[in-house]
């Protein structure tokens, strides 16, 4: 099993030339993850977006592109100075903000729930806090979380089956939907409760 990493770490392996994180979108493996979340937000038409561990800016660049997105605000949040940095590079009409999301669970703009989507793809892995993160998600928010079926040196927990990714985060939310995509990821929607 991987461990908790600080953002120099992530720092380090974003500054890696060899990083898949500097391919295109299209030519990583978490394309399709990318995909499920703006086909998700496509349906519900947010005012909002807030993107947790947004990385490098893949899905924000998805976002800006789509015709039914491109108007929505949306925050990525992330701790590593060098994936922001990148991400403001690859999607420069968005918002990010360096945040620790440990430390500070609670994102301002994430208070009020109208209108707001909060999407979170293969970020809860990688912090043993993921529950405090999502617990501290105002009720009737709308939720897009994917995690992985394989370990990493990053993730501090992954996912053998789908009961395993009902346990741990069904409870938090109303609405609970479970998808498993291909041999790498689940993703899961739900309401938080
Ligand atoms: C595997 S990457 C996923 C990035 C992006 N969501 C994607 O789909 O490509 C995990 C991200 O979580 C960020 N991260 C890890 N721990 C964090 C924390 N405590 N607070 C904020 N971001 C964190 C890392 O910097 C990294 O960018």
């Amino acid at each position: 099993m991987g461990k908790e990493r600080n953002a120099r770490w992530y720092d380090e392996v974003y500054a890696s030339a060899s990083s898949l994180y500097a391919a295109d979108a299209v030519a990583t493996p978490w394309y399709g993850i990318w995909l499920m979340a703006v086909f998700w937000l496509n349906g519900l038409r947010p005012q909002r977006i807030v993107d947790f561990g947004c990385g490098v800016g893949h899905l924000a660049q998805m976002i800006s592109v789509g015709p039914n997105l491109r108007d929505v605000d949306y925050l990525g949040i992330d701790f590593s100075h060098v994936a922001l940095t990148k991400a403001r590079e690859r999607a420069p009409e968005s918002t990010f903000r360096c945040v620790d999301l440990s430390r500070h669970p609670v994102v301002d703009e994430t208070r009020e729930p109208g209108g707001l989507c909060v999407v979170s793809c293969e970020f809860l892995e990688h912090v043993e806090d993921d529950l405090r993160i999502l617990a501290a998600l105002v009720p009737g928010v709308s939720f897009f979380g994917s995690v992985p079926k394989r370990d990493d040196p990053g993730h501090v927990r992954w996912f053998a089956n789908e009961q395993l990714v009902r346990d741990r985060y069904e409870p938090l939310f109303t609405n609970f939907e479970l998808f498993p995509v291909g041999r790498r990821h689940f993703v899961f929607i739900g309401c938080r409760a």
